[in-house]
């Protein structure tokens, strides 16, 4: 038993937050340590109520969320708080391998004492002094969560979460007793996340109305004072065997100790959010030879959001999440196989770590509305090509597949052996540009069905927005790891002469669904219109494929 004097001392400490996390926590088997994370402390300490965290990939947001969870819950009975990220799979994560881990390993296994073990499953974790945690994905328990009372709420990846889910539950703090009397406001909510496309809520709203406050870096040689840029990315002994990149004070040129600074707000007039830009900049152990290696190698958006953590867009983003959640059916499940006739796409992956990833739907008027049902999808790591078509046959067989659309660029040998088993049903759809007459469709040799790439793309985009996608939505985990797909397209004009550019999709992240969905609406188009494939002109088509690509579109087409 520790003397009076020294308890007193221990609870004192315990009541700050970074005291509280040092004495008790413990990071890949040592003791956590805030050396050379002096940044982390005013965000450990802030009181406001309301918190935003705008930063680059690999900076140690979601520790910073565990270890604050973790401090709110163990010092002050009776709180309630919710934490929340896009995805159920995200959520497991964090569950399993941060919260449930900083418990188990704190030192002395001191706070894991604490833990109630009737309260202690997935969904939520209860403790001694009557305060409890709950964790729900926002994509797919948004509800739930909402009609939650609680004091706290933390968003993690808040980018992908949609206004309305964020607004629904902030409301469930609105009633905490914790309240601040200057802003007038009940509860506290922490959100943070890496920044995508400019315009977004988390862009306008949270991260616009904060103070937005900026790491500032004192030169210990000159005294100079500066937000770092890649301008501070110096060079020494360059062309040379030893050359080397550093931070360096813009003033003097001297090495930069990036530990040594402060936080100022950029926009000191703005009080209802308490912003913190986290940029990799800011971070002592990403190098500066790391940074520019990236700078060379990334594209300009995702550097600006993943390194620097701000918000950039050089492209509009067709569907958003907004789009793709409102397709989903929370009471409908994929299925294993179909008596009605189905139509499969098959976008085929390049092997590595590309996957061949396979949609199976049909179309169903439901309220009136032809839509187009998924049934089936799959991300097949099957990259023997036998095994692959073998494995696809099966499908057919079970789902009762009518029509069968892959891609011909890593799939041409698929395409042949499908096309000697099943005839026409099977073709393979190639985007080439038919800049005057969009809407053409032209089959080229035994089995290849030809389209307009954007033109194509755009009626699966308007199918997303008109609510005629349904996506089975009650195991969402089997679904939510192809919505980044769904979402990747950006939208370009490429550079011309004439005055309305080209209107082309393009994306920075892996887009392979979209397609193989895209496959299935080619496929479905087929069989509703019925085409005859008149065209078999025994013809060299390779070398014409791209003869319509360089005419200029006529202004009306677009
Ligand atoms: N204080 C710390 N000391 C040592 N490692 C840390 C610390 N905080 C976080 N990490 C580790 O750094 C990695 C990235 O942290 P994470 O919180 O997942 O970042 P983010 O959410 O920003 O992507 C993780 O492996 C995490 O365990
Ligand atoms: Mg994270
Ligand atoms: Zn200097």
């Amino acid at each position: 038993m520790l003397p009076i004097h020294q308890l007193k001392e221990l609870q004192r400490k315990l009541q700050d937050p970074i005291d509280f996390t040092q004495l008790t926590g413990t990071i890949k088997g040592k003791p956590f340590s805030f050396e050379g994370r002096n940044h982390l402390l005013d965000v450990y300490r802030d009181p406001h109520p309301r918190i935003v965290i705008v930063a680059g990939r690999q900076v140690e947001k979601s520790e910073t969320v565990c270890r604050k969870l973790l401090y709110h819950l163990y010092t002050r009975p009776h709180t309630t708080i919710t934490y929340t990220a896009p995805r159920n799979e995200q959520v497991t994560r964090f569950v399993n391998d941060r919260f449930r881990k900083a418990i188990a390993e704190s030192k002395g296994k001191i706070l894991e004492h604490s833990v109630d073990k009737k309260r202690d499953a997935k969904t939520a974790i209860g403790f001694s002094n009557s305060s409890i945690v709950y964790f729900g994905s926002a994509w797919s328990d948004g509800d739930a969560l909402r009609g939650i009372s609680g004091d706290m709420v933390f968003f993690d990846e808040v980018q992908d979460i949609t206004q309305t889910a964020i607004e629904a539950i902030e409301k469930s703090v609105s009633h905490s007793e914790i309240r601040d009397h200057e802003l007038e406001i009940n509860g506290r909510c922490f959100y943070t996340g890496t920044p995508k496309q400019a315009g977004s809520y988390y862009h306008r709203v949270l991260w616009g109305q904060s103070d937005q406050k900026k790491w500032q870096v004192t030169c210990v040689h000159c005294g100079r004072e500066q937000f770092l840029s890649m301008d501070n990315i110096m060079v020494e002994n360059e062309g040379t065997d030893k050359e080397r990149r550093y931070f360096g004070c813009l003033e003097c040129g001297g090495e930069l100790d990036r530990t040594n600074g402060r936080w100022v707000p950029t926009k000191p007039q703005n009080k209802l959010y308490s912003g913190y830009l986290f940029s990799q900049l800011n971070m002592p152990w990403i190098s500066a030879n790391q940074i520019w290696r990236d700078y060379m190698t990334m594209d300009a958006m995702t550097f600006a959001n993943e390194v620097l953590g701000e918000f950039y867009s050089g492209s509009e983003q067709p569907v958003s999440i907004e789009d793709v959640l409102a397709c989903t059916d929370r009471n409908l499940a994929l299925k294993t196989s179909s008596t009605i006739p189905t139509v499969m796409g098959i976008d085929y992956g390049s092997g590595g770590k590309s996957k061949t990833i396979i949609h199976i739907g049909h179309r169903e008027v439901i309220a009136g509305k032809r839509k187009l049902v998924i049934d089936y999808i799959e991300n097949c790591k099957i990259d023997n090509h036998e095994e692959l078509v073998a494995h696809i046959v099966k499908l057919v067989d079970r789902f009762n597949v009518e029509k069968i659309v892959g891609d011909i660029g890593y799939g041409s040998y698929e395409a042949q052996k499908l096309f000697e088993i099943f005839g026409r049903m099977a073709i393979a759809c190639r985007y080439v540009t038919y800049q005057t007459d969009p809407k053409k469709r032209e089959y080229k040799g035994e089995y290849t069905l030809q389209v307009d790439r954007t033109y194509s793309m755009d009626c699966l985009i308007e199918m997303f927005k008109r609510r005629e996608i349904v996506i089975p939505y009650k195991d969402p985990e089997l679904v939510e790891p192809f919505f980044d797909h769904y979402t990747a397209l950006e939208l370009k004009f490429s550079e011309s002469t004439t005055s309305t550019g080209r209107k082309l999709y393009d994306h920075s992240t892996p887009d392979d669904a979209f397609h193989s969905l895209n496959y299935v609406r080619e496929g479905l188009y087929e069989v509703e219109n019925r085409f005859e494939w008149a065209g078999v002109e025994r013809e060299d088509f390779n070398s014409r494929i791209f003869d319509d690509i360089d005419e200029l579109p006529s202004e009306n087409d677009w």
